[in-house]
């Protein structure tokens, strides 16, 4: 397939791309690359989008951003059919890449997550789900995919593809690295540079590699500490 980006500068010239439906939202500077007349779409309800790139190549895939979202610089590119990423009221600044098909990446209301990180999503109806008033620092990396195959020497898939589940108000730090099939409980907070490999519980610290448990029954707060 042949590719070019085209370019939109603002909200009124973004009203005239048939993939896009704009409602109350302000656009500025986004570039995109969408496969035509296979029922690809990118809704923006009520949110600004800035600096963004979208790169669709595949049938039936859906963008949604709404409730006031602020997503900047920001790239999402989808391969495969039947795909979904949904920004629900959060300030976005990472690279989201999906290749598969069925799958879905969602963002909750009043989560911030910070620049230079990423989200990959691979594999049939897997998906990377992220919950209502989470924070994550710069370079946070979620991976629920390996991204190649592992097999046995019969040939037997070892390791599939399996979804990540952030529950609310989960504070990850700079740098943490999310992989497949863990979910993190609501309220927790992940220690700088650690790597998570297996489920963490609600209200806790973990950290290292492998990420473990190093304090139970916390909690933490937005804004910036003064003791
Ligand atoms: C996770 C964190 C918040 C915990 O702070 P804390 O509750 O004061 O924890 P402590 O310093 O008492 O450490 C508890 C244990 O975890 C270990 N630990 C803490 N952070 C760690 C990390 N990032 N990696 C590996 N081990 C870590 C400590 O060595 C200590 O181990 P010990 O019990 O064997 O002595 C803090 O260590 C951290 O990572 N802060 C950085 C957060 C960040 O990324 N901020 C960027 C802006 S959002």
């Amino acid at each position: 397939m042949k590719k070019y980006f085209r370019y939109i500068k603002d909200t009124l010239s973004c009203r005239f791309c048939r993939q896009f439906s704009l409602q109350g939202s302000t656009i500025n500077w986004i570039t995109y690359n969408i496969s035509p007349n296979k029922n690809n779409s990118v809704i923006i309800e009520n949110s600004k989008v800035s600096h963004c790139s979208f790169n669709v190549n595949g049938t039936n895939n859906k963008i949604v951003i709404k409730n006031n979202a602020d997503v900047a610089f920001h790239g999402i590119t989808i391969e495969g059919d039947n795909n979904e990423v949904v920004y629900d009221g959060c300030l976005a600044v990472i690279s989201v890449r999906i290749r598969g098909n069925g799958c879905k990446v969602s963002v909750g209301k009043g989560s911030l997550i910070d620049e230079s990180s990423s989200i990959v999503c691979m594999g049939q109806s897997n998906y990377v789900d992220i919950g209502e008033g989470c924070m994550f620092a710069e370079n946070v990396e979620i991976w629920d995919s390996d991204t190649h195959l592992i097999t046995d020497l019969m040939g037997c898939p070892i390791n599939p593809s399996k979804p990540v589940v952030i529950e609310n108000h989960v504070w990850l730090g700079k740098g943490v690295k999310v992989m497949k099939g863990v979910t993190i409980g609501h309220n927790s907070v992940v220690g700088m540079g650690s790597i998570v490999t297996k489920d963490i519980p609600q209200h806790s610290i973990a950290a290292g590699n492998p990420a473990k448990v190093v304090k139970n029954g916390v909690d933490w707060k937005f804004g910036f500490i003064d003791i």
